[in-house]
């Protein structure tokens, strides 16, 4: 191919306008100016090419040359990956701070993955073997909780005419595939992939099981599928980066991709320092073990945080490839969002709502989308899915605001996060009333193997914090002790609910992850509590007397139990407690 060759003729921010680079597409990668900053190929018009720069544009002028790759924006797929800490662009952050320190990182080069790291390879199939796309020809043990299984690349297949076991660097030989049209191909321990395009599986298949999280308002209530999609949107404050590190900490994912795009200066900072710390409380070892972190540092331009999201979910794609159930959890999708709204406006797009372009409902779509659960391509039937969670940031909390409204059209499940119970320092700051999931039907199968009844305990709960929210209502009018007791029933059980079960504290030993079984255990125990309680109430009991119970005041404590038996005998005395109040009253009458 012959070099494309361009001339920089403007720059406005993000946005280079370049003249020249004949052949050049959109979506195609390029290089710009002296110093060769990354960028891309946004469109093109006549003998003008418009690019968007990742990297800062500042000191860069007019004349400086423009050289196009001829291919777009690709995302390095091998081996390294696991516990790495990139930039959107896909470059170590670590590496970065050796060349650079923190400041001066513009046009610097550093391949994704380390070129001089040996892996041993371990191969799966032997010379004669016919071999086709996503077909495993060996694995790597790339950390010591995660097995890259080796692909062979998409649109390729042959016979394999040699493969070796050994150390091998990324780049090296490790087998040699001879393809129908004659043609000897060297495979590698590294691919590579557009990142805008999705990556290909067999099918997809419907989705059937929750992604675990062990947060009780997320798991019983909203919970999201392995394979599905969650938003959480909510103001400054109210939870969203904690709820996600919980996540990211405790699901049942294989494999967690974080993609952080800066909501405060100092986050990625953080994230920087404390995540390769992180203890994994699912292995015993540390997070970094089976997951990449993509950090956006407050010095890259935004226009970078466009190309991070999808570098994310494209490595994702890449280890859902092999068989994994992969987690994608962006924080937030809204600086995504306004990256997307600056490149619109620097080239002068008519906008569309608060300044954001008329495509932004499709590129929300299109992130999404990449989200299932699929049967991967290659012989051995590999499922695996990719999960993605992405937090809004509503400027003042307004949820009519163009990225969340948005967003709340698309997402499978909806977190909506609530400032006032946050500041009321109910957390998660999960709004019952405002969020959904439109899982319940796929995963009920998931919980009734764990009780036969889950379903309606799970409805019922709903439907007293429902009906409580209500009441609330007229007992901020006519003060609570005017409801008939029955009412006021209600009102005490979605306080057990609400401080028993819904209120989960990230920072408590035990309470930071609750398994599906207690759950279960604590939703059944509190409306079977409730059952009872009704039957008292319709012998005349005050419900004042149920609330005195100290058994009673018990139950908003069974969270912080760790056995589950422990939970039974708080509520056997809870039912002996009502039995005894029954029969007083039962002799009353
Ligand atoms: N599940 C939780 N348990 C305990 N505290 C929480 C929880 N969620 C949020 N918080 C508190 O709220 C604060 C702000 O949360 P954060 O996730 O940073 O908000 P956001 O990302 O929405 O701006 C945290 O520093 C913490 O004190
Ligand atoms: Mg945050």
């Amino acid at each position: 191919m012959s070099q494309q060759v361009g001339v920089i003729k403007r720059i406005n921010g993000s946005l280079v306008v370049a003249e020249g680079l004949k052949g050049a597409k959109t979506g195609d990668a390029v290089y710009i100016g002296e110093l060769r900053l990354i960028g891309e190929v946004i469109r093109i018009s006549g003998n003008l090419v418009a690019l968007q720069c990742y990297e800062d544009t500042s000191g860069l002028s007019p004349g400086e040359p423009v050289i196009g790759s001829g291919a777009p924006l690709l995302a390095e797929l091998g081996p390294g990956l696991i516990g790495e800490i990139f930039d959107g662009l896909e470059r170590s952050e670590v590496e970065f701070w050796k060349l650079t320190g923190p400041f001066m990182r513009r046009g610097v080069k550093i391949t994704p993955l380390r070129r001089d790291k040996k892996w041993y390879f371990e191969p799966g199939a032997k010379p004669g073997d016919e071999v086709g796309e996503g077909d495993v020809i060996g694995v790597v043990q790339e950390s010591s909780i995660v097995e890259h299984r080796i692909l062979v690349p998409a649109g390729l297949r042959g016979v394999i005419e040699s493969i070796e076991e050994g150390s091998f660097t990324v780049d090296d030989t490790v087998a040699v595939l001879a393809t129908p049209d004659g043609r000897s191909v060297p495979l590698k321990l590294v691919q590579y992939w557009p990142v805008r395009v999705p990556r290909p599986y067999r099918e997809r298949i419907p989705i059937d099981r929750p992604l675990i999280t062990g947060q009780r308002v997320i798991d019983t209530f909203f919970s999201v599928a392995k394979g599905g999609t969650a938003a959480i949107p909510g103001g400054f404050g109210s939870g969203k980066t904690i709820t996600l590190q919980q996540i990211a900490k405790w699901s049942d994912a294989d494999i967690v991709v974080y993609i952080g795009c800066g909501e405060r200066g100092n986050e990625m900072a953080d994230i920087l320092t404390n995540f390769p710390e992180l203890e994994d409380p699912r292995t015993g070892k540390k997070l970094i073990e089976r997951a990449i972190f993509i950090a956006n540092v407050s010095n890259l331009p935004v226009a970078a945080r466009e190309a991070s999201v999808y570098m994310g979910v494209t490595i994702a794609e890449y280890f859902r490839d092999q068989g994994y159930d992969v987690a994608v959890i962006i924080d937030s999708t809204s600086r995504w969002a306004e990256a997307l709204r600056d490149v619109s406006g620097r080239l002068e797009e008519i906008p569309a709502e608060e300044g954001y372009p008329a495509y932004l409902g499709e590129r929300i779509a299109e992130l999404y989308e990449r989200a299932g659960r699929v049967v991967a391509l290659g012989k051995d039937k590999r499922i695996g899915s990719v999960t993605i969670m992405g937090a809004v940031s509503p400027p003042g909390g307004d949820f009519s605001e163009p990225v969340t409204s948005t967003t709340m059209r698309f997402a499978g499940a909806l977190w909506a996060l609530d400032t006032d119970l946050a500041y009321r320092r109910h957390f998660p700051a999960i709004n019952w009333l405002r969020s959904f999931t439109r899982y319940v039907d796929a995963l009920e199968g998931f919980w009734i193997k764990l009780d036969s009844q889950w379903k309606m305990y799970r409805e019922k709960a709903l439907a007293v914090l429902e009906e409580a929210s209500r009441l609330e209502e007229i007992a901020r009018v006519i003060g609570e002790r005017a409801l008939p007791n029955d009412q006021r029933l209600i009102l005490l059980t979605a306080e057990i609910i609400k401080e028993g079960f819904l209120v989960q504290n990230a920072h408590h030993k035990v309470d930071t992850y609750c398994p599906p079984e207690k759950q279960v255990k604590l939703l059944k125990i509190m409306m079977g509590f409730h059952d009872f309680a009704s039957e008292l109430v319709r012998l005349g009991v005050p419900v004042e007397r149920i609330r005195s119970l100290r058994s009673v005041a018990e139950l908003l404590r069974l969270k912080e139990k760790e056995r589950l038996e422990e939970i039974d005998s708080a509520y056997e005395r809870v039912r002996k407690d009502l039995e005894k109040l029954k029969a007083e009253y039962q002799v009353a009458r």
